[in-house]
């Protein structure tokens, strides 16, 4: 798709992840936010970054992406709050500044794995530090179809959770997307575009939104909904 159809497709989404807003309070409380240095490693356009900063006034906060588009959505959101949040586009398995705090959502491919993002998340949040690592697991076992879309890779949450262990970190806050959460999410993942077609049925790329929105619907109902978990744990040491 077009850049302008690519730009519109999120237009509805909070963030980029399966998350209310109380779960997303509850979250941020648990991170335990003061000064310090947070960044936000594939921060999407870092609605949950803003929001932490809005908390905590002594932090100085950075969200690392590399998509242009949600780095733009997220300076812009930024200036019209005020907020002092800066916004880096790069791989962010570079990182390498130590924090206080990290946010990671969702974003463990960028270190090839879980057990990887794990690890090279150890090294850059200081020993007294806190992350809030976001991921999905099979909450129950994967059909074919499953497996062909999220890959092989995923873990379950005990899997999961031994990797946190291995790296050398301890859960302090452990909670999962409930069904409304997910629904919400894959709704609000397909509202940008149905609205889009809504209005433009007559467009030359209207054929082809209509069996994007089809099939991610199809997908989610048939193939993923209630197998793909997504959980949010808060890390120490
Ligand atoms: C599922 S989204 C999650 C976004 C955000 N954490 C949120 O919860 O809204 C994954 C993000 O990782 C970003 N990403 C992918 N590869 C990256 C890389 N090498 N470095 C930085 N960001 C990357 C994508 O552009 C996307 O914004």
């Amino acid at each position: 798709m077009d850049d302008e159809l690519n730009a519109l497709r999120r237009t509805r989404m909070r963030w980029n992840t399966p998350l209310s807003e109380p779960h997303a309070d509850l979250l941020l409380d648990r991170m335990a936010l003061a000064g310090g240095r947070l960044v936000d490693l594939g921060c999407g356009w870092g609605e949950l970054l803003l929001r932490a900063l809005d908390r905590a006034p002594g932090l100085r906060g950075t969200g690392v992406d590399t998509d242009v588009a949600g780095l733009e959505r997220g300076r812009a959101a930024a200036a019209a709050r005020g907020s002092a949040a800066e916004f880096t586009e790069a791989d962010a398995a570079t990182w390498d500044v130590p924090v206080e705090r990290a946010f990671c959502i969702g974003a463990a491919h960028i270190f090839g794995s879980a057990k990887a993002a794990l690890e090279g998340l150890a090294r850059v949040v200081r020993p007294s530090g806190r992350l809030l690592y976001g991921d999905g697991f099979w909450a129950a076992p994967p059909g074919a179809a499953a497996l062909d879309i999220f890959g092989p890779d995923l873990l379950t949450l005990p899997d999961l959770l031994d990797a946190v262990a291995g790296a050398g970190w301890r859960v302090l806050h452990l909670s999962t997307a409930d069904q409304l959460e997910w629904d919400d999410f894959e709704s609000t993942s397909r509202a940008g575009w149905a609205e889009w077609l809504a209005a433009h049925p007559a467009d030359p790329r209207a054929e082809r939104v209509g069996e994007w929105l089809d099939r991610r619907l199809r997908e989610y109902v048939r193939d993923y909904r209630g197998v793909l978990g997504f959980t949010y744990l808060v890390l120490g040491r």
